[in-house]
Order: structure tokens, then sequence, then C-alpha cells
């Protein structure tokens, strides 16, 4: 399978607007048709039987699939909704390039990118049910995509980009978003790697303790992250944190928001207490926790 960003290059310089009509004619009619009939496609593109070599070059680029045959009619791929999200991004200036892969992994293929001033930019491509067909790579046909993956991939962007909104400007250290479309998010770059797999830390305590500041805070301006890890937060040399990867956030008035805080929570102790060698947690660092939990906190 070629990477995203040959693919792009590739492939974005090959399409012109009408290849995006037809594109973007296939998503809007996902909600309506399972498969959107070429007579749809021909009618609401405007472009009647030209749309006709349009369509069977996007098939060949797999941005779009027949599901039922070439007869039946199309869907649109993951490609094929990157390509109209990178193309809502380039129009509205806030990328002109892509660069290396940072992060390609079972939810998400997450890109190094450029603004147009020059400001290192973070792309996240959700791809929620990615893993469900991963045994047909082999077979090259990855790029298939059921529409509720497609869907599902739009949620998360959303979620994670309103968490996002609500967290940066509270000052919590998260990434600062920039913007959305579709299933992808921007957002400013980190010079930081995930905490999970660094080697040395002259503070740990003090480490854990900016993260636990950051999760009580983001409790308190209303999310829950519910999928804390060692690898959703970020370090650099100097020690200073960011907490990524936001998606699957919860408000607090959530049935499960005080038991996923608290799973959160633990499990970052617990982290620190096996990789670190902390024996001792500060009285401090548990109040705040028990101010929020309302309850006795035990680890
Ligand atoms: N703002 C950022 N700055 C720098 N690197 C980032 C940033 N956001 C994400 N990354 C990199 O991308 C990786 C994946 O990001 P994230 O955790 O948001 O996605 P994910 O849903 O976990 O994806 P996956 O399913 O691939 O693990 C991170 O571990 C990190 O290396
Ligand atoms: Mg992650």
């Amino acid at each position: 399978m070629p990477s995203l960003i040959s693919y792009v290059r590739d492939i974005f310089g090959k399409l012109d607007e009408n290849h995006f009509k037809v594109l973007r004619v296939i998503e809007q009619n996902l909600a309506r048709y399972e498969i959107v009939p070429r007579e749809v496609i021909y009618s609401e593109t405007g472009l009647g039987e030209r749309a006709e070599k349009l369509l069977k070059k996007l098939n060949e680029y797999k941005l779009i699939w027949a599901p039922m045959g070439y007869e039946k009619g199309f869907c649109i791929n993951y490609y094929g909704l990157d390509m109209l999200a990178l193309k809502a991004l380039v129009d509205r200036n806030i990328i002109t390039s892509l660069g290396r892969p940072l992060g390609v992994g079972k939810e998400a293929d997450v890109y190094d990118a450029l603004a147009p001033d020059g400001k290192r930019l973070v792309v996240k491509f959700f791809r929620i049910g990615r893993t469900s067909f991963r045994k047909y790579e082999r077979h090259r046909t990855s790029l298939v995509t059921a529409p509720s993956h497609l869907a599902a991939s739009i949620k998360s962007a959303r979620m994670e980009y309103r968490a996002l909104r609500m967290l940066h400007p509270a000052g919590i250290k998260v990434p600062k978003p920039v913007a959305r479309n579709r299933h992808v998010i921007v957002t400013e770059f980190f010079q930081g790697i995930e905490l999970a797999i660094i080697q040395s830390l002259s503070r740990p305590i003090e480490v854990l303790g900016e993260i636990l500041r950051n999760a009580v805070r983001a409790w308190e301006v209303g999310v829950v992250h519910s999928d804390l890890s060692a690898y959703n937060i970020l370090i650099t040399p100097e020690e200073e944190i960011l907490i990524i990867d936001w998606p699957q956030w919860v408000p607090p008035s959530h049935p499960m928001a005080r038991e996923y805080l608290r799973r959160d929570l633990s499990n970052l102790i617990k982290f620190f207490r096996r990789k670190w060698r902390i024996e001792e947690i500060p009285e401090e660092y548990l109040d705040l926790i028990r101010k929020v939990l309302e309850e006795s906190f035990l680890i």
C-alpha cells in the first residue's frame, strides 16, 4: 500500500475541480443511498455522461469503490475523504504541504505538515474501522470503507476538536487547535516524544504532578480524557508535557465520568510507580484528586 504522503503527492496533483465535484456528490449522497447510482452523479454534478471518465479515474486511484460492481454505483473510501478534507484545508490556506508520518496506528494516521507561513502543524486523519479490514490489505483492496466508519471518523474528529477548543484556551497543556474538516483535525506541532518510551526523567514526581494538575483542570472545564496513558502524553527534553488524543472524552455529567477519571489517574500513577520507582505519592497530589472524585482515592 502506498504511504499517505506518496499517495497525496501523486494523486492530489492529478485531480482537477471536476474530480472533486464528483467526490463531493458521492459523499453528500451517502446518507441517502448506500451506493450512489451513477445517474445521481451525472445529474448532481451537472456533468452528465462526462462524469463517466472522472469516475473511472477516481476508481483507478482508489478514492471511490463499487461494492456491488461497477454498474451499480459508488461509495467513497478513506482516501477519497482525505482528498476532500485536504482540498478544503489547502483552499482555506490552513496547510500547504504534508510531511512525514508521526504516528500510524489503529484509529488514526498522524502527519507533520506546514502552514503557509512556515509554521509546523500536525494533521490527524481518523481511520475508525480500519483494523477490521486489515486482512484485505494484502489483496490491495485495503481502501474499501464502510460509510458508517467514515461517519464515525468524522464524529471522532469533531469530538477531539471540541475538546481541544475547550481545553486550550483554559491554559491546559493540549495541542493548540488550528482547524477541522470532515475526519481530519489540524493542530500545532509539539516537539516531544511519548512519555511511554523515554528513557530518563530528571524530575518524575514533578512531571506526574504536572499531568495530574492538568487532568484535574480539564475536569473543571468539563472534559475527562478517558484514555489517558503514557502513550498519550508527549514530553520535551526540558520535561514540558502535552496531553494528546482526546476523541473519547466525556463531560463530568456523564454517568461514567468519575469512574473514567479515576481509571485515568490511577493508571498514570501506577505507571510512574513502576517505571520511575516512585514510592510515595505526595499527599498534595492525592488531595487534589480527592477534591474532584469526592471520595477517598486509593491506588
Ligand atoms: N501535536 C502533536 N505534536 C507532535 N506530535 C504529535 C502531536 N499529536 C500527535 N502526535 C504524534 O502522533 C502520534 C499519534 O497521535 P494520537 O495519539 O493523537 O493518535 P492515536 O489515535 O493514538 O493514533 P494511533 O491510533 O495511531 O495511536 C502521537 O503518539 C505523537 O507521536
Ligand atoms: Mg494515541
